[in-house]
């Protein structure tokens, strides 16, 4: 895959290369099918991270909306909304090495094209790869909660990181955020209405829309009794 790339803008980041990551490498499972995916299928869907900007027009081969997704995990939802919305490219972002192969997997078994995968911490490709307003959404669906309070400087919803965010949507662009874990839909939504660069389209919080499937960590809070909290911002048009 051709992919065209220009330097970094000097308008970067608040975010330095030292800031708290919101995940932690761990060995996991990865079954025979999600690893053959990662050899065979990333080639061709999979970009790698480079500190440079990325022309998602030469990445996706075509002019498009481009809406990120933060954290895709296995990909369920990704799959689905991509389905079911061919006119829009979603630029998926995991650090997972089974969550990339089921992914992949996911991507050829639906003869996707409008999917494309950096398997690197989204911080950093957000800083590095994703040029000041560009993006027409975000998607962060039940990010990782770390319900510890000496765990809370891992959440990725904090108020450098959404500033970064932000300054990436275009005027008019969404961020649609969702966590089953009530205290950190708190501080989501603290920190976004916090944001100057950004508006709430609701009072507080948003219904769940149409095109936001349930998700299969969404299913698991909901057994165990835990509520849904959507958020869905936009950046300010001044
Ligand atoms: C709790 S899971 C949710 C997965 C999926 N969105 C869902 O709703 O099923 C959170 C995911 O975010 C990923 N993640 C956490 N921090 C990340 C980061 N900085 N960059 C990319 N992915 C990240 C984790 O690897 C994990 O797969």
């Amino acid at each position: 895959m051709n992919i065209q790339v220009t330097p970094p803008s000097s308008d970067t980041p608040a975010i330095g290369g030292t800031h708290i990551r919101s995940f932690v490498h761990r060995r996991s499972h990865i079954t025979l099918r999600q690893q053959q995916a990662l050899e065979q299928l990333a080639p061709r869907w999979s970009l790698p991270y480079k500190p440079a900007l990325l022309n998602p027009e030469a990445v996706f081969g075509r002019a498009a909306p481009t809406i990120l997704e933060i954290g895709f995990g296995m990909g369920e939802t990704t799959a689905k909304i991509a389905l079911a919305r061919p006119e829009d490219n979603f630029l998926g972002v995991e650090v997972f090495n089974a969550g990339v192969g089921s992914m992949l997997q996911k991507i050829e078994d639906n003869g996707l094209q409008n999917i494309r995968i950096i398997q690197h911490d989204a911080v950093e490709v957000l800083r590095d790869m994703i040029a000041p307003d560009s993006l027409a959404g975000v998607h962060i669906y039940f990010p990782d909660p770390w319900p510890k309070k000496r765990h809370h400087k891992r959440r990725l919803i904090q108020a450098p990181f959404i500033a970064l965010l932000a300054s990436r949507m275009k005027p008019g662009a969404y961020l649609h955020c969702a966590t089953d874990w009530e205290h950190y839909s708190h501080q989501m939504l603290e920190v976004l209405t916090a944001e100057p660069q950004l508006e709430n389209t609701c009072e507080g919080f948003a219904p769940r829309p149409d095109y936001r499937p349930q998700t299969k960590f969404e299913t698991r809070g909901l057994r165990l009794g835990h509520g849904v909290w959507d958020l869905i911002f936009r950046r300010s048009q001044a």
